[in-house]
């Protein structure tokens, strides 16, 4: 046999690899052919190898995820350098897992896109997911993250109605910029995110030139049961790289997965992409003194008031073994935190809270928490039993078996009761209601953001947004051309001039036949999300 130097070519020769069998433990004797009346045909019922290869094929794949379904990840550790800054960590929180310099703690990260479906292009204007999942000392702790560090709406209410505005119309299946603009211009606190996302940031060269950021706002709790507001962010060693829109054009028309293969490949060939952790720390109150609300998620806490401070460093030096079962089944939660952390009050963080481990029931089932991905690598002893695919050994029911509830006076568990630390107990004291908040400013930032672009970004922003805009109804042109002049009106005005531009060019190639799919919106101009 000619030697392959592929390592994930078995090297064995045929007769001495081992021999296929059923799920059963059968030996499989003929794998080609199904046991008929003759060698012709017609088959037999009792074909169990058969019938059973063919009805598990039927069910291999779960259901994708309703959003970031493209995706792709990598195992590797994080490793704390036991300070936030120049402080000791402990000052702010009790989480073990930033505690004792040079700890490190195994991970698992999945990046992926939102809008798009499992096997769409990489090179989507679109968010990108940065999810991490921490198997810390204390038990597991997520950090579901994006690529940019803030997001279209501020009320979990709205998530629902964003995303299927972002996808394609229920009817024709086709992907139309004019339905994500119509959401926006009627959400205004989305200029600022559609101002990083149209422009280049709207479209990260790889996962690993890309930085991440928690976006909601958290909490670090300390030993004295005191709390501080925490964000955090994902900054890439390997440098930041975006596309423009032509880059990715050209990448898409021949890769649509050229960002997992990138991941991929870089592990495999030994160059580990790492990220340094940095917080941003805020004390725990409204900040009358602030323009914007801190727990407004469409918004950055600016740098010079709360400066980035390292926390530790995340490497990725492991490639999964089976996509499927490592990270297709991988199961993120914003819900998911360790000691010494907590929510903030930030209403879209908790809405999400409830969406993630609600949508894994169904995707992946109710013992989801039981597949090796998900499981922590800490002891689990819980009353939360049965269901399907219930894979518990024996041996895990622990020393009383038959007490399956707690309080018990004769066995079972017994809950931590007498806690190390006190606990965190924010008071409240105000009416129950649905109403928005106090300090929108929807477009101070958007303004901000805009002015701090170079000008070659600014340049594709305008050309992005009016190829996009050019094919819109006039009202929902006019309300975005408003919403981008209160955030600056050198921006209203360049995205409205180039809009209709773009409109009079469209007209024209219409005039002369040149213009196929414009009814539907599929056009040159327009690349949608
Ligand atoms: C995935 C809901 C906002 C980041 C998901 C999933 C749901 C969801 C249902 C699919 C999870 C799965 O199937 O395992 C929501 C809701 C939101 C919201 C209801 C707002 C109320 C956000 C925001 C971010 C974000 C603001 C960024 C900070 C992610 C990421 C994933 C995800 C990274 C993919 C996780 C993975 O790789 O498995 N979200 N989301 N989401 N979401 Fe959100």
């Amino acid at each position: 046999m000619a030697e392959n130097k592929d390592k994930h070519v078995a090297k064995k020769e045929d007769g001495e690899r081992e021999i296929l069998t059923t799920r059963q433990g059968h030996p499989v004797r003929d794998n080609q052919n199904i046991r008929t009346v003759g060698n012709r045909g017609p088959a037999t019922l009792e074909n169990y190898h058969f019938i059973e290869k063919i009805s598990h094929f039927d069910r291999e794949e779960v259901p994708e995820r309703v959003v970031h379904a493209r995706g792709s990840g990598a195992f590797g550790y994080f490793e704390t350098y036991g300070k936030v800054g120049d402080e000791p960590v402990e000052k702010y929180t009790r989480a073990k897992v930033f505690s004792g310099a040079g700890k490190q703690t195994p991970l698992m990260v999945r990046f992926s896109t939102v809008a798009g479906a499992k096997d769409s292009p990489e090179t989507a204007r679109d968010p990108r997911g940065f999810a991490v999942k921490m198997y810390t000392e204390d038990g597991n702790w997520d950090l579901v993250g994006n690529n940019l560090k803030i997001f279209f709406i501020r009320d979990a209410m709205k998530f629902p109605d964003m995303i299927h505005a972002f996808k394609a119309d229920p009817a024709s299946n086709v992907p139309n910029p004019q339905r994500m603009f119509d959401f926006v211009s009627r959400s205004p606190e989305a200029t600022h995110m559609i101002t990083f996302l149209f422009s280049p940031w709207g479209i990260p060269a790889t996962y690993r030139h890309m930085q991440g950021s928690g976006v909601n706002t958290y909490k670090w709790v300390n030993e004295e049961g005191k709390a501080v507001l925490v964000k955090y962010h994902w900054e890439p060693k390997q440098g930041i790289r975006n596309l423009t829109q032509e880059e990715a054009n050209s990448i898409q028309a021949t890769n649509v997965g050229h960002a997992t293969q990138d991941l991929y490949e870089a592990i495999e060939r030994g160059e580990y992409p790492e990220w340094e952790l940095f917080v941003q720390i805020m004390e725990d109150d409204y900040h009358p003194e602030l323009d914007f609300d801190p727990l407004d998620d469409t918004k950055l806490w600016p740098e010079d008031k709360f400066p980035w401070l390292p926390v530790g460093k995340m490497v990725l030096n492991r490639n999964p073994e089976d996509f499927h079962a490592e990270i297709e089944q991988a199961a993120f939660g914003t819900g998911v935190l360790v000691d010494g952390m907590d929510f903030s009050d930030d209403k879209m963080l908790q809405g999400r809270t409830f969406s993630y481990s609600d949508t894994q029931r169904y995707r992946v089932g109710s013992n989801y928490l039981k597949l090796p991905v998900n499981a922590p690598k800490v002891p689990v002893r819980t009353n939360q039993q049965r269901g399907q695919m219930d894979t518990r050994d024996p041996k895990e029911s622990g020393e009383s078996p038959h007490i399956n509830y707690e309080p018990s006076m004769i066995g079972g568990y017994r809950d931590a009761g007498d806690k190390a630390y006190p606990p965190h107990q924010p008071s409240y004291n105000a009416a129950l209601m649905s109403e928005p908040i106090d300090r929108p400013n929807n477009y101070g930032q958007a303004g901000e953001t805009y002015r701090s672009f170079e000008d070659w970004e600014r340049d594709e922003l305008i050309n992005n947004l009016s190829d996009a805009l050019a094919i819109c109804d006039k009202r929902i042109q006019e309300a975005m051309f408003n919403h981008f002049t209160q955030a600056d009106e050198d921006y209203g005005r360049r995205v409205k001039e180039a809009t209709e531009k773009k409109m009079k060019e469209i007209e024209k190639m219409a005039q002369e036949g040149k213009l196929p799919g414009r009814e539907s919106g599929i056009s040159k101009y327009g690349q949608g999300t």
